[in-house]
């Protein structure tokens, strides 16, 4: 990616504000940042929804939950906004960016000029395509109200099919199943979870799931939805037919990167981003789901859908802003919950990882560990945390990993380096992870 130098500039004497697009983990983490690194300006805080900004990981778990309360967190109070004098528009959207006058466009037609411009406006729900998508009973998940849509669908008895077997789908079947619907997967791959995990972590929760009465398809490229006025029947491509009266639609997500890519930022599945979320644009940042970046474990090009990068990212571009050092990136974690269990997973696997199962899945309670040359790339923690945290530490250093000593899950991770192990090995950890860029 081309970028021109950024110098910073002080504080004082700017008039126009920082305005951030998108009040999700990112945009909010943002606004709290240049607060919390002595930012004086104006901020102002853009929001397409009209509700303070919320918590999404509760949407797709305890939300639907029988019983439980219509909201999930939020992020801040309403009073966080007030004492840091962080502006709000509600329920606007940002149309275009005009990068000469350093101007954006809002929906209401007002416009307004930026000192620094952040675009942290997520990611959306792949849509459904196919004949059929439309019907009522058609969902997918990603704000609360599509939660609340599908909490008052889910009642007992109804027949459920969720398309696609990643977080969102298998979540939403473990709640399903739970408040007595009769649910089936329809997964287009051969294995539940295929795009974050390998295959023993995949069949784990393929059993869990089945315990609880959750009937998978694999294979099924989904041609169409049948139905009058609501959706009726899921139809696949080899003429299997699936009755339901809810469908789910948990295919992945597109980023949000319309705005950035009409205003010339570079933009491939994502916004471009450097290791201080610096667009092409030097007085643009992007920052969290909508950003693509090159890694500074492993130097891939990475679009990371999770919390901990969306909140990460979104330090380093107040830092950036301020003028200040940012901490040094975490290893990304994710996590899920699927019928009470846990699955946590530290780093990102690649397929073609070496991979090491740590203790017996029959037992619930196991690790998967993913190799890349040797060295430690990522850890899948299974109803317990214990390689967790180590894991995050070693694969920080690049940590070189004996398969012989990670398969046993009675010494730990941090023990189960080569003996022959050299300390003069060029560790990849090691290039400046600041200076990385794409
Ligand atoms: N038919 C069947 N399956 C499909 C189809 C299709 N037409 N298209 C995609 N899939 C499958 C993919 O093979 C994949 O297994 O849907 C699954 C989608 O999984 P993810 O990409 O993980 O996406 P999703 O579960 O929707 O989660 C989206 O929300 O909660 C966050 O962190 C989560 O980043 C994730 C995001």
């Amino acid at each position: 990616m081309k970028q021109e130098p950024t110098e910073h500039e002080p504080t004082a004497g700017v008039t126009a504000p920082v305005i951030i697009v998108g009040a999700g983990h990112s945009g909010v983490a943002v606004a709290a940042g240049l607060r919390a690194r002595g930012w004086e300006g104006g901020i102002l805080l853009l929001e397409a929804e009209k509700e303070t900004p919320y918590e999404r990981p509760p949407l797709s778990k305890e939300l639907l939950k029988e019983g439980a309360p219509d909201e999930s967190a939020v992020l801040r109070k309403e009073k966080f906004y007030e004492d840091k004098r962080i502006d709000r528009f509600r329920g606007i959207t940002a149309e275009s960016i005009d990068r000469k006058g350093a101007t954006v466009l809002l929906s209401d037609g007002s416009r307004h000029a930026y000192h620094r411009l952040v675009i942290a406006t997520g990611s959306r729900a792949r849509p459904l395509t196919v004949p059929g998508a439309e019907l009522a009973g058609v969902q997918s998940l990603r704000t609360r109200d599509d939660a609340l849509e599908l909490k008052r669908l889910l009642v007992r008895g109804a027949r459920v099919a969720i398309i696609g077997a990643g977080y969102i789908g298998l979540e939403v079947a473990a709640a399903a199943a739970a408040k007595g619907c009769e649910v089936t997967v329809l997964e287009f791959q051969d294995r539940v979870m295929s795009r974050v995990t390998s295959e023993p972590v995949s069949r784990h929760f393929e059993r869990l799931h089945e315990q609880h009465g959750v009937r998978f398809i694999f294979g099924a490229a989904v041609t169409a939805i049948e139905g009058d006025e609501r959706a009726e029947c899921v139809v696949t491509a080899d003429g299997t037919a699936v009755r339901a009266d809810v469908v789910l639609a948990g295919i992945g997500v597109l980023p949000n990167q319309e705005l950035a890519a009409e205003a010339g930022l570079e933009c491939r599945d994502g916004i471009l981003v450097d290791g201080d979320g610096r667009t092409s644009d030097p007085a643009i940042y992007a920052t969290g789901d909508v950003t693509r970046f090159t890694s500074p474990i492993d130097g891939a090009s990475q679009r990371l859908e999770c919390i901990q990068n969306a909140q990460a990212q979104a330090d380093r571009v107040a830092a950036h802003i301020t003028g200040q050092h940012a901490a040094v990136p975490e290893i990304p974690w994710f996590w899920t919950v699927q019928h009470g269990v846990r699955l946590q997973t530290a780093g990102v696997r690649h397929p073609e990882d070496d991979v090491i199962v740590r203790g017996v899945p029959a037992d619930g309670r196991f690790s998967v560990v993913y190799l890349r040359a040797g060295r430690l790339a990522a850890v899948d923690t299974i109803a317990g945390l214990t390689d967790f945290r180590p894991a995050r530490k070693l694969i920080a250093q690049g940590a070189r990993i004996d398969p012989t000593l990670a398969a046993d899950p009675g010494i730990p991770l941090t023990d189960a380096i080569p003996t022959d192990a050299n300390p003069t090995d060029p560790n990849p950890a090691d290039a400046d992870p600041v200076t990385a860029r794409i």
